[in-house]
């Protein structure tokens, strides 16, 4: 050690912040006990927040001191207990629909909470360590176990909440006439983006499981009647004849090998007019780092689930080359910068 790396108490303060073990899990109570909402309908103090919540008064009140200090609450000059800006974030009914990424009481959360232990494992071997872990693939998961499927489908609504907009507002579709939204889950990102612009056609694509509810979503959103439903692997021959295949949050799930296979099988169904939309994390330095760490955290979360990985401009570029297409833009999805539409033209 020199005399320049004499330890600063600031430093390791932060160490101790970015590592802590509790922190994650103080959070993830409050949302399964649904604290938020509790002190928003009045429970304010701890006895009757104990009450409600069916927990311990003293346990509960240092945890609230926790989360308090952590930015979730405040209280207030006589006491009680009030919701701050990242306490309301996790109210059940905010439209961003974040509760339930940490509601313990969700089978799929839970399952894959208690995974995140196997990162170590995947850097050591480069590569998803779910199977190690449960014995089959993410993928497979999602049949083997039917409420983990449909844990991963609510939450990819959730998520489709936060994106689709923002994909519907974000892209010239007045060009576009047929989309084929490729491992489209239940249709919640189609319905949006039909929903947004009438004169559009819609193709979906996924499995059988997620597409068993499609019809209903597609129908709560109007849009049935422009609807064509294909229960299919994205690596078999897709439905022919659209002028946009739009991939969203499905390319970043695998590795390049299995990416430029799924990018293929549009290229093949798009023909010479068509293009590839890819709705993804774009890694790229230029982001606030905020969003660069939320990012490489994704990115490391998609290489312990399955081997996938978020990619920047230049990896989707050579990405798409693998396949027959040409990166044509990438756009920065305005309502929603953490993600980018990124447009490939098909290589005449
Ligand atoms: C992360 S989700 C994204 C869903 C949807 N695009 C969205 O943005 O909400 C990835 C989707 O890929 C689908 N998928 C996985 N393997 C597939 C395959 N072999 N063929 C078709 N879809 C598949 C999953 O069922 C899931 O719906």
């Amino acid at each position: 050690m020199t005399e320049s790396s004499v330890v600063s108490p600031t430093a390791v303060l932060e160490l101790m912040r970015i590592s802590s073990r509790l922190d994650p899990w103080t959070v993830r109570a409050a949302a399964t006990l649904r604290l938020p909402d509790l002190v928003a309908e009045g429970a304010d103090t701890t006895s009757e927040l104990a009450a409600r919540s069916g927990t311990d008064p003293d346990a509960l009140g240092r945890l609230m001191r926790h989360l308090t200090l952590l930015g979730l609450f405040r209280t207030t000059a006589d006491g009680r207990w009030e919701l701050a800006e990242l306490g309301e974030l996790l109210r059940d009914d905010h439209p961003m629909k974040l509760r339930s990424m940490f509601d313990q009481n969700d089978h799929y959360v839970r399952k894959v909470d208690r995974s995140s232990y196997g990162l170590l494992e995947a850097v050591r071997t480069g590569g998803a360590v779910w199977e190690k872990l449960h014995g089959r693939s993410f993928w497979e998961e999602m049949s083997a176990d039917p409420g983990f499927g449909s844990g991963f489908n609510a939450q990819m609504a959730g998520h489709s909440a936060r994106c689709s907009p923002a994909i519907a507002r974000g892209y010239d579709w007045s060009t576009v006439q047929h989309v084929v939204d490729v491992g489209g889950g239940t249709g919640r990102c189609l319905a949006t983006i039909l929903g947004a612009h009438p004169h559009l056609r819609g193709t979906l694509v996924d499995l059988p499981g997620p597409v068993a509810s499609a019809a209903a979503v597609l129908a709560e959103a109007n849009v049935l009647g422009r609807c064509t439903v294909a229960p299919q692997s994205f690596f078999d021959p897709l439905p022919p004849g659209g002028d946009v295949y739009l991939l969203a949050n499905a390319i970043h799930d695998w590795n390049d090998e299995d990416a430029a296979k799924i990018l293929r099988r549009c290229t093949d169904a798009a023909g010479l007019d068509g293009r590839v939309l890819v709705a993804d994390r774009v890694v790229t330095d230029e982001a606030d780092k905020a969003d660069q760490i939320f990012i490489s955290g994704v990115d490391l979360g998609m290489l312990m689930l399955n081997g996938g990985r978020e990619r920047s401009t230049e990896e989707f570029r050579k990405l798409g080359a693998t396949a027959g297409l040409r990166h044509t833009a990438t756009y920065v999805l305005a309502d929603y910068p953490i993600m980018s539409l990124v447009e490939y033209v098909v290589e005449g």
